[in-house]
């Protein structure tokens, strides 16, 4: 069975001594052995802060971008394995806010994913279509290029270490959930085109849906076929509401 995951991403938001606080807080509230892969997703100038921490597996940590060069003159950008020196073993890359806000291209997602993975990093890679996308009705086609796009750029296996987040552009900050058949046929389109690659892949690898995911829909959201956990943004950004999604997925995980 594939483990379910609950990742926050904070995006630009808390300091060292906020994100610690949160942390302190969240390890008091949480078993030493959860059912469910918890990630924390923070800023870089943060992540050393929460991640040389006592050393546990119950939180893992992430950053939300990262270079695909290791070093050299790339003023303002942090590498892999500066990442990995801050005690995290997650990267996300490809999110929709570094496609649209900073001119990221399939290509500059690819690169990353790649280096995250060389350098010991886990990607977790999202993808998605905007509005206009949906609406000319080539969502399929999106999924595909920014999954081929990185496909092409590395070793299947390199998946082996990967979760991908579906995460329709339209819904993220939104308050705007895709719809169940929405997520669902956007989830099978993204296993079934791995499948094409590597079956056994395909049935292992993790898929999130991320966008507008709260405490009051996480129940629903965790039952579609295909979704494998979360990824969460503004409700990640409050204790109690990232636990209270967290508790859904796992209770949905429970009730088998
Ligand atoms: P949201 O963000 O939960 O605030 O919609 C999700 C994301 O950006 O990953």
């Amino acid at each position: 069975m594939r483990k379910p995951v609950s990742a926050a991403n904070w995006k630009m938001h808390k300091t060292s001594g906020e994100a610690s606080a949160f942390v302190e807080e969240l390890r008091s509230k949480i078993l030493d052995e959860p059912q469910v892969d918890i990630i924390l997703c923070a800023s870089s100038t943060v992540l050393f802060h929460i991640g040389t921490g006592p050393n546990e597996s119950a939180i893992q940590f992430g950053a939300q971008n990262c270079h695909w060069e290791n070093e050299g003159a790339f003023t303002g950008e942090v590498s892999p394995e500066m990442i990995l020196d801050c005690g995290a073993q997650w990267v996300i890359v490809g999110h929709s806010e570094r496609r649209h806000l900073f001119g990221e291209t399939d290509e500059d997602v690819a690169r990353k994913f790649s280096a995250a993975v060389s350098a010991g990093l886990r990607p977790i890679l999202c993808i998605g279509e905007t509005l206009d996308e949906r609406q000319s009705g080539s969502t399929s086609e999106v999924i595909k290029r920014q999954l081929s796009a990185v496909i092409s750029q590395t070793e299947e296996e390199a998946f082996d270490q990967a979760v991908i987040a579906y995460e329709p552009v339209w819904a993220i900050g939104t308050g705007i959930t895709a719809d169940t058949s929405q997520i669902e046929e956007a989830h099978q389109i993204i296993r079934d085109f791995i499948m094409n690659k590597d079956e056994k892949l395909a049935t292992e690898i993790r898929i999130l849906y991320g966008g507008s995911v709260k405490p009051g829909n996480a129940a629903e959201l965790i039952g579609i076929e295909g979704v494998d956990g979360f990824l969460v943004g503004g409700a990640s950004l409050s204790v109690d509401s990232f636990m209270e999604i967290t508790q859904g997925i796992s209770d949905h995980y429970d009730k088998g």
